[in-house]
């Protein structure tokens, strides 16, 4: 399979925890490169767009005053079978349900607070990258 891309956060939890390394570490060991980043402290203008598609569920506002509460990572990886990897490699949404030995089940705290974002399909992957990235910020 050719390589393909997706976007990942390393949510606020993650950071207010100084985690990120160890969250970044199991993403490099699963085979994803780490093809841009940045440390960002998201605007709610931001959160409200780039969450916009769940702007009709109830947990809307909880969503997005949380990923405004603290710094973020945002970042693109690189890899074959990136998009599904990364979601394996992250766990289940609820950590409760997340499959041991995967960053959720490992550091998240809730369903809220579960320590990563990551694009669940090819066209969500390339609208979330270029929310957040100019071409000439990726550098694969
Ligand atoms: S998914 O992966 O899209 O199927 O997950 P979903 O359950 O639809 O959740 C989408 C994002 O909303 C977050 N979420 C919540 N935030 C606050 N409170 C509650 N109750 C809640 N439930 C879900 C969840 O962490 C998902 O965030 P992202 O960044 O997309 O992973």
């Amino acid at each position: 399979m050719a390589l393909e891309r997706t976007f990942s956060i390393v949510k606020p939890d993650a950071t207010k925890r100084n985690i990120t390394g160890k969250v970044i570490d199991r993403l490099e060991s699963a085979g994803l490169r780490v093809i841009a980043s940045k440390r960002i402290h998201m605007t709610k203008e931001q959160a409200e767009g780039f969450y916009a598609v769940h702007k009709e569920r109830p947990f809307f506002g909880e969503l997005v005053s949380f990923m405004t509460s603290g710094p973020v990572i945002v970042q693109v990886l690189e890899g074959e079978n990136a998009i599904a990897k990364n979601r394996e490699v992250m766990g289940a949404t609820n950590p409760a349900d997340a499959a041991p030995g995967t960053i959720r089940a490992d550091f998240a705290e809730s369903i809220e607070a579960n320590s990563v974002h990551g694009s669940d399909a090819p066209e969500t992957a390339a609208e979330e990258i270029k929310f957040f990235f100019s071409d000439d910020e990726i550098v694969g």
